[in-house]
């Protein structure tokens, strides 16, 4: 047992720096000191609450199931254990067992979903930060852990001033009501406790669920308690990379595991079909996949569903296309910041084994090189749609995955905590060159 695990620690530590190397939607990243200097505790650092992206937290399971897909796995357990990351899953067995634990199950009369048979499923440590700081119980998957590290180097404290928000992502809004309950209670808790409204920050998937609680939130709720949303590489306009990713699956560069293999899991997510690309912010004739028999534009997704028999995935688009295709201003102070110039991928071109083959060929365009620039840049429009201002950051050269923990970017929501609301219009982190706004 105990050689197991460290095997496993070891074949962890492979994949996160094979991962490293590939363009990943998985948010992991090896780790990176980070380079603030250390001070002491302030009172006067405004509190902060920290949303994660999909798969962007850890996740918790206990098992009393019916029935096995291998005789090998697990039946019962006594105790939670760690379902995300679950270092079986870079097994050849254990990755059927993590799959059929992990994995949601649609019911379309109900629009609801729910755990796989004898599988209960928690998020631990919510309004604490360890959860989204590493994935795994050996700190080896690290992805909040260098932001919040500097945020304590310059005062702020861990699980007080600092605090993650993580949440289901195998679900949408729709189904995750007593979520939002829980945010808006930290929100109220933390503003009574400082004496001062909340910055909220979200990265990727988890900006949209900001938005969401905020159009959901009354104005005057928001102007007392809000005092800002920061969000990172938030995909406005949806990820063209979703559509790979339930077409054919996209592992990401894990070794271990097949795209097709993990397309099983990717498409029990009712997220997944929620991030698709928009209607009303692609132009109708663009093409997300192009096979030899069909070219799909965002009016062909009941189709797309169709021919990849994923009938599933049309319902859970129609569940969730409103929950924020109209991005609604968020009514509060908003810096939008994204990587740009990174070639990414808005078409995939596939031969005919399609969808059970990865494509053959791609279209590119600007971009982190997971999401485009034009849909990260869909918060722009906020600026003439609301009162309070929008201030936009195109940080030239960076990843998806690294905004997290980029240094030029930990300074610049250092100095927004600060209250210098000012900030440049382009950075770029390759040779460091900061660019003002034109006046
Ligand atoms: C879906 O839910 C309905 C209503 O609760 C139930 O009658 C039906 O059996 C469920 N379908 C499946 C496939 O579980
Ligand atoms: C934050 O909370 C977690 C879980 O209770 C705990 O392990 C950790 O030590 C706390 N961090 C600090 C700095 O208090
Ligand atoms: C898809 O679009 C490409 C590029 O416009 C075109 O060459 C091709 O013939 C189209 N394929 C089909 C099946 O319509
Ligand atoms: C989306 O539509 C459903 C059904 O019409 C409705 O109940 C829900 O409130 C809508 N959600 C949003 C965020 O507008």
């Amino acid at each position: 047992m105990g050689s197991g695990v460290h095997l496993c620690s070891a074949l962890l530590l492979v994949f996160l720096l094979v991962l490293h190397h590939s363009s990943g939607f998985w948010i992991i990243n090896v780790i990176f000191p980070p380079s603030a200097k250390v001070r002491f505790p302030s009172n006067s650092t405004p509190p902060l609450v920290i949303v994660p992206g999909n798969l962007g937290n850890r996740l918790e399971a206990k098992l009393d199931k019916p029935s096995l897909v291998n005789w090998l796995c697990y039946k019962k357990t006594e105790h939670w254990f760690p379902l995300w990351i679950d270092l079986n899953m870079f097994m050849p067995i254990g990755v059927d067992c993590w799959i059929d634990n992990i994995r949601l199950v649609y019911n379309r009369t109900t629009r609801r979903s729910s755990n796989s048979p004898g599988v209960q499923v928690r998020v631990p440590g919510f309004g604490q930060t360890y959860p989204i700081e590493f994935l795994d119980y050996n700190k080896l998957a690290g992805y909040f852990y260098t932001m919040v590290q500097h945020l304590v180097n310059v005062g702020y404290t861990r699980n007080e001033t600092v605090r993650g928000a993580p949440y289901d992502w195998r679900l949408a809004p729709n189904e995750n009501a007593e979520y939002f309950t829980k945010l808006q209670g930290l929100v109220e808790d933390m503003y009574e406790q400082y004496q001062h409204p909340v910055y909220l920050l979200g990265h990727s998937m988890g900006c949209h669920n900001v938005l969401f609680f905020l159009n959901q939130q009354p104005q005057a709720w928001k102007d007392k308690y809000i005092r800002g949303f920061i969000s990172l590489g938030a995909p406005w306009g949806g990820a063209v990379k979703t559509l790979r990713v339930l077409a054919s699956g996209e592992n990401d560069g894990i070794p271990m595991i097949s795209n097709i293999k993990i397309r099983e899991e990717q498409r029990m997510t009712t997220t997944n079909p929620w991030m698709l690309p928009s209607e009303e912010a692609w132009p109708k004739d663009h093409v997300f996949i192009s096979t030899p028999t069909f070219n799909y534009t965002n009016k062909d997704y009941q189709r797309l569903f169709k021919d990849i028999s994923f009938d599933d995935g049309w319902y859970m688009l129609e569940d969730t296309r409103n929950i924020t295709g109209d991005l609604l201003p968020p009514g509060v102070e908003v810096w939008c910041m994204y990587g740009v110039g990174l070639p990414t991928p808005i078409t995939y071109i596939y031969d005919e084994d399609f969808p059970n083959v990865d494509p053959v060929d791609f279209v590119y365009a600007d971009g982190d090189n997971t999401v485009d620039s034009f849909s990260m840049g869909l918060c722009k429009r906020w600026a003439g749609q609301q009162e309070k201002p929008v201030h936009v950051t195109e940080f030239r050269g960076l990843t998806h995955l690294d905004i997290v923990s980029h240094e030029m970017v930990l300074n610049q929501i250092q100095h927004i905590l600060e209250g210098k609301s000012d900030v440049p219009q382009e950075i770029d982190v390759r040779s460091g060159t900061i660019y003002q706004k034109e006046k």
